[in-house]
């Protein structure tokens, strides 16, 4: 199944891979976090999702896309994955500091090109608005970027609906990554997500499965249990096919640092949910 990446046009399967997990502290060993890249690509993914500051800190920046290249190089699939990274933070001592400067989203860029190995990225996100920093200012500079040719594509993250209106007013804004996942609707609620579908914007949800760390509360509830069991699948499976089910304009990005949860998460495509099953994990977080 292929899904849109907003007005850009691109195509790509419906569902990505978050690849913070492969180099941020904790991260596997690099032979596994290339396995999970190959078994990624090799089960018929093609999106993957990075940034400039998966790493351990300031002196790790453009680990994860090193990687991600390497990685592409490697199983010769440069051509067929499409790749999103971002800038606007910094890892000062392994702390996450937004820093939406102009100058320094063009020295983050430049660096991304050649940690990446590609003369130009396909999409590249704002990674969070820097309160120090109007945001039409670091859109600004996203757009000259892209009239350079250093980006195809822009998208924005961790943005409200007035963020994201002021960022559209600047730039043409394909997709928007925010944090969501079956126990984090924040943006079902408050309309952000269907907003995105009228106006042709990707929404990639970020924490697919309820984040990094947060991911091991989706085993505790009954009812996501309920319905995996029903399918004979796993909650995480659930909590994708629960994502795929919320727009054609969704395209989920699991995390995963294991081959199998690449592998489970690519499968729950093929898992059909109810309508009354949709209701019941639409019912359960409160925003
Ligand atoms: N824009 C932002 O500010 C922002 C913030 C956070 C994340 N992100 C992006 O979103 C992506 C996803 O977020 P995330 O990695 O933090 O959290 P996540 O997608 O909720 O995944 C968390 C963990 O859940 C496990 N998992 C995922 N799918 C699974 C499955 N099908 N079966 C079993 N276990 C599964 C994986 O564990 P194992 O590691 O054990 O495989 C994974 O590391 C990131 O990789 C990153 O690209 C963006």
């Amino acid at each position: 199944m292929k899904r849109r990446l907003g007005s850009s046009g691109i195509e790509v399967h419906a569902v990505g891979l978050g690849a913070m997990a492969l180099s941020i502290a904790g991260r596997p060993p690099q032979a596994q976090a290339l396995a999970v890249i190959r078994a990624f690509v090799e089960g018929g993914g093609n999106f993957i999702d990075t940034a400039n500051v998966y790493s351990l800190d300031d002196t790790d920046i453009g680990h994860s896309e090193r990687l991600v290249g390497r990685a592409l190089d490697a199983l010769g699939a440069r051509d067929q994955v499409v790749v999103a990274t971002k800038g606007g933070l910094r890892r000062p001592h392994g702390q996450w500091v937004s820093d939406g400067r102009p100058h320094w989203l063009r020295e983050s860029c430049a660096a991304s090109l050649r940690a990446l190995g590609v003369q130009r990225i396909d999409l590249y996100h704002l990674h969070a608005v820097d309160p120090a920093v109007p945001i039409e200012d670091s859109m600004g500079a996203l757009v000259r970027l892209q009239e350079a040719g250093w980006i195809a594509h822009i998208g924005v993250s961790n943005v409200d609906a007035a963020q994201l209106e002021r960022a559209r007013a600047v730039a043409q804004v394909v997709s928007v990554q925010n944090r969501c996942n079956v126990l984090e609707q924040r943006d079902l609620r408050s309309g952000l997500l269907a907003r995105c579908a009228r106006d042709d914007i990707a929404y990639l949800p970020h924490s697919s499965v309820g984040g990094h760390h947060g991911h091991v509360r989706l085993r505790e509830s009954k009812v996501v249990a309920g319905i995996a069991a029903r399918h004979g699948v796993t909650p995480y499976q659930v909590a994708v096919a629960w994502l795929l089910a919320q727009g054609e304009n969704v395209i989920p990005i699991p995390g995963a640092a294991r081959v199998e949860s690449v592998r489970a998460s690519l499968a729950a495509l093929r898992i059909l949910l109810t309508p009354a099953e949709i209701a019941a994990l639409d019912a359960l977080a409160d925003g």
